[in-house]
């Protein structure tokens, strides 16, 4: 039996159920608020508002838990396998052999693009937006394979996200040879998954991208750790767009326009740009710190901060760690992860983040890794795209097979004119 909650209004009031979730989460249920109150409730940004129930992924953002369906991220560290994370958040446990085996199989089958695909990429500038080629292009999916648009079975499904997550990397290694002006590189079947995309990104005509087993493991762990995280900006994107039956191509496509906001996905290429501008001497760690404490400068700690963690983000911890080992075991040196750590120090001890709760997110060293692997700071939210992609579609699948699903539809508060008439030009 639910508890209920009471709210009185204009001397009535008005008993609302309160839901529990598997994880003690408290939420009332303001379903029928509207038809037996009038009232409605309002919450810009949703700080409180939960929009769905949701068997995925759970955070507890005091403590600093993260699970995808019940695993803590920390236990994927040991052996990093983000085709293996991915098959769990879609279908909700962990493959079998058979049907990992089966998978990968699929992927493989399907990395290639419509060779029409192709001259899409030629029309865009060198300069173009990766993020706005891998937006535009997954779009584009769903003219080249139209018999995946409605999908009316666990089978198209299937078929449908398997394609997606094969694909997905081969447009974004196609948007950075076009950039670059080399010619694309097409998938390699008897490559894994994260070598294959390393391969479509590096190899030349003349040379194939050897992927060592360090960059392998260092770049699925990265995708482990950005697969999915609960009713974020983009993820919510994706079940909106999803909720009017649009097809899982056009609302992963929208997925990636939301991700690429720097308050969001973006991040972790401002991150980079704010690292580089103080090793370029423009400003020391200190200055910036202060910068991003006032006010009236429009400046933050890329990186910190985050709506629900309000203690360590969990995923920065294995990044943090992540970073200083590749770099050691690359042999490299990078000043920004000096300067990183200099701004965590600065930042941990100042009253200003302390009482904002306002600790480094994801975002805050996914960057430096990045960088060690090769990969292009202009390409690092397509990394995150890559990464979140399973979540995404875990979520449009899990919305689709919800009974009595409708299409998300928000109230709103009119604070516009009241009622006035049509004034003709020759009156104004
Ligand atoms: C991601 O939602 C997700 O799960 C996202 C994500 C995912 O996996 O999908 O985790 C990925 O997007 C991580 C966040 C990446 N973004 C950044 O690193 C950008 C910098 N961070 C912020 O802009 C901010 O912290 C957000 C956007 C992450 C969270 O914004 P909120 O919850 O709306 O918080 P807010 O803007 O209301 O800030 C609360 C206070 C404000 O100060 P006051 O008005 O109370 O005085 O904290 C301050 C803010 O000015 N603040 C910061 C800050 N972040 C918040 N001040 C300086 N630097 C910052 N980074």
């Amino acid at each position: 039996m639910n508890e209920t909650a009471s709210i009185t209004f204009a001397e009535q009031s008005y008993d609302i159920d309160v839901i529990k979730g598997s994880e003690g989460e408290l939420g009332l249920d303001i379903g029928q608020l509207r038809s037996k109150s009038g009232l409605i409730t309002l919450d810009p940004g949703y700080v409180n508002t939960g929009s769905c129930q949701s068997a995925i992924t759970f955070i507890d953002g005091e403590a600093g838990i993260l699970r995808y369906r019940g695993i803590p991220i920390e236990q994927f560290a040991q052996s990093p396998n983000f085709i293996e994370v991915a098959w769990l958040l879609i279908f909700g446990s962990l493959p079998t052999r058979h049907e990992y085996d089966d998978f990968v199989v699929d992927l493989r089958k399907h990395a290639n693009l419509d060779e029409g695909m192709k001259h899409h990429f030629e029309g865009f500038p060198r300069n173009a937006p990766p993020m706005a080629i891998l937006s535009a292009m997954i779009n584009a999916l769903s003219c080249f394979y139209p018999e995946l648009m409605k999908i009316e079975d666990p089978e198209s499904f299937r078929n449908a996200a398997a394609r997606l997550i094969s694909k997905v990397r081969t447009i974004a290694a196609y948007a950075f040879r076009h950039s670059m002006g080399l010619p694309f590189i097409y998938p390699d079947p008897t490559l894994r998954y994260v070598p294959n995309f390393m391969h479509m990104m590096f190899s030349q005509p003349y040379q194939q991208y050897e992927c060592s087993e360090t960059v392998n493991t260092a770049l699925s762990l990265l995708l482990i750790l950005h697969a999915d995280h609960e009713q974020n900006c983009s993820t919510s994107t994706v079940r909106m767009v999803g909720s009017s039956q649009a097809n899982l191509f056009a609302s992963c496509s929208a997925g990636v326009s939301a991700l690429w906001g720097p308050l969001h996905g973006g991040a972790n290429v401002a991150v980079i740009r704010m690292l580089e501008q103080i090793h370029e001497g423009n400003m020391t760690p200190e200055d910036y710190v202060k910068l991003a404490k006032d006010k009236n400068s429009d400046v933050r700690l890329m990186g910190f901060g985050h709506r629900v963690y309000k203690n360590f983000d969990p995923r920065a911890k294995i990044l943090s760690e992540q970073a200083q080992s590749i770099l050691r075991e690359m042999k490299l040196h990078d000043p920004l992860l000096d300067i990183a750590r200099k701004l965590e120090e600065i930042a941990l001890q100042d009253p200003y983040f302390v009482e904002r709760k306002l600790y480094p997110n994801v975002d805050f060293y996914s960057g430096i890794i990045l960088r060690a692997l090769g990969i292009p700071t202009d390409m690092f939210t397509v990394m995150f795209a890559i990464g979140r992609l399973p979540g995404w579609i875990a979520h449009w699948w899990e919305q689709h097979q919800t009974p009595g699903s409708r299409i998300s539809r928000p109230r709103q508060i009119y604070t516009g004119n009241t009622k006035m008439d049509y004034m003709p030009i020759e009156q104004r």
